[in-house]
This record gives C-alpha cells, structure tokens and sequence, in this order.
C-alpha cells in the first residue's frame, strides 16, 4: 500500500494533467474496499441522509450522525484522503461556527479535510477554516442543502448563471480550497471552469472535463431502490447479489441446510 494521499497530491495531479478518482464511503467495510482499490479520495457525504439513512433530502442528517460515519471511514484507510461534509446547519452561521465543526471532525474522527457547499458567500468560511490548518473542499454548482431555494435537482450554471458559476469557483480558489466539486454542471462550462483554476475540479454531473470524477457508491455499485440520476455509470449490481444471497440463506434456515456440523461446535474441543 502507497503512502497517504495528501493535497499536495491532488495538485501535483492536477499539474501533471494526471485524473483521479473518489468516491463517497459511510462506514469501514466499504471504505476498506474502495482504499484497496486505489480510489483516492473518499468523502463521507451528508448523502448518507439519503442513501443510508433512507430521508428524502440530505438537510436531516445530524453531526453526531457525520461523526461517527467519518471516524469508521478514516479508522478504515490507509491511503484515500478522507473528508467530512459539514452538515447542514452546522457552518452556515460564519466562520466561528464552521470553525467549531470543522474541529471536531479534525479532533474526533481522523478525517483530514472537510467539504462544504457555496461559492463567493462561503469565501470567508473556507478562508477561516484553511487558516486554522483544515483542508477543504468547496461544493458549488448543485448544492444539495440548497434544494428548496433551488427549486429542486436542477442543472446550475446554464446561459447567463455561468458568469456566477465561473466568480463562486474563482472565490473558493481564492480563499483556499484545495478543490472543488462541480455538480450538475453543464460539461463546456465545467471544462472552462476546470481550465481557468489552478486547484482541481471533482465532477459529478459535469461533464468528462473535470479533473477527478465523484459518485455516490451506491448509486454506482447498485445498492439501493432509489432510480439513479443520469450522469451515474452503473459499475455492478450489488444489490442484486446481496438479494439473491438472503434469499438463498432464507431457504437454507428454512430447509435445515444450514448450519451443517462444520459450521457448528461439539461438545469437546
Ligand atoms: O454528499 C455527497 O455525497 C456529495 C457528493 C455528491 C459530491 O456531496
């Protein structure tokens, strides 16, 4: 196993026209999985509210609930970078506020960065976090927590929106995020975008001329009843080969097949 990802890799990568890869990860077993496969950056997305915790949107997600996800992630890997969305609620007050979240990730889960969603309004939240020695991720385009303002899962930046696409980029640049996610974006601005930056660009939804490509897993590997958005590949059918599974070891209870007397214990040792 390689040494751990670090930001300067991501740039390095960026510099050299080198593309790289992340995922989203909730808890250890998955989180081991994808490090081994060399995915180089894992966030713990507040998307576990929908794709783990079963809510409609991701605003119900609490940050006990991102604290204990992001410390089974960290505690599973060996070389992905690992960052931490901040939850909503929990850094939209300013900078002091984000500061005290941003913290106890830091302290209590062994992420090394955070994410969190907004351009030319969160410049002086990321630039306050940067200073105090926290990497972050910036999110703009789609912004998840913003659904209700947004009038819903509606592509950003179309016609005379990419002017403020292209500021919101250019801002959390400016201030100090390592990188940033473009979500939902139409693909000719996210490679405009991605050309006009210096830090890279994460797509989802954006097009092939990002940088590095995101996808929540379960929506990639299968796992889940919810219909998928568009821009996801679907990479495996994971839920099918977990609901075959049970149903087999159902019958096999059912019908006494299991456990067999290699699978139990005998009276001596
Ligand atoms: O929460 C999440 O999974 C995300 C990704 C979609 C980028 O923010």
């Amino acid at each position: 196993m390689s040494a751990r990802m670090r930001t300067r890799h991501f740039t390095q990568a960026k510099a050299e026209g080198r593309r790289f890869s992340c995922l989203t990860s909730y808890d250890a077993p998955t989180a081991a999985i994808f490090d081994q496969a060399g995915i180089d950056l894992l966030l713990v997305g507040d998307s576990a509210a929908n794709v783990v915790l079963g809510q409609a949107s991701t605003l119900s997600i609490t940050l006990d609930e991102m604290l204990s996800m992001s410390r089974a992630v960290a505690g599973a890997t060996q070389r992905a970078f690992v960052v931490a969305d901040l939850p909503f609620g929990t850094y939209e007050s300013g900078p002091e506020q984000a500061l005290a979240t941003a913290v106890r990730f830091m302290k209590e889960t062994g992420v090394a960065g955070v994410k969190l969603e907004g351009g030319v309004e969160m410049a002086p939240t990321i630039s306050a976090l940067v200073k105090a020695g926290i990497p972050v991720v910036a999110h703009i385009g789609y912004t998840p927590q913003s659904e209700h303002a947004l009038g819903g899962h509606v592509v950003q930046g179309r016609g005379s929106a990419a002017e403020s696409l292209r500021a919101d980029a250019l801002a959390v640049q400016t201030a100090g995020a390592f990188a940033v996610v473009l979500e939902m974006v139409p693909a000719a601005l996210a490679t405009q975008v991605t050309q006009e930056l210096e830090i890279p660009t994460i797509g989802i939804g954006a097009g092939s001329g990002t940088d590095a490509q995101i996808l929540v897993w379960t929506d990639a590997f299968g796992l889940g009843d919810s219909k998928a958005p568009r821009f996801v590949r679907r990479y495996a059918a994971i839920g099918e080969i977990m609901l075959e599974a049970a149903q087999v070891y159902r019958a096999d209870v059912e019908n006494g097949t299991f456990p067999d007397a290699s699978e139990s214990f005998e009276d001596h040792k």
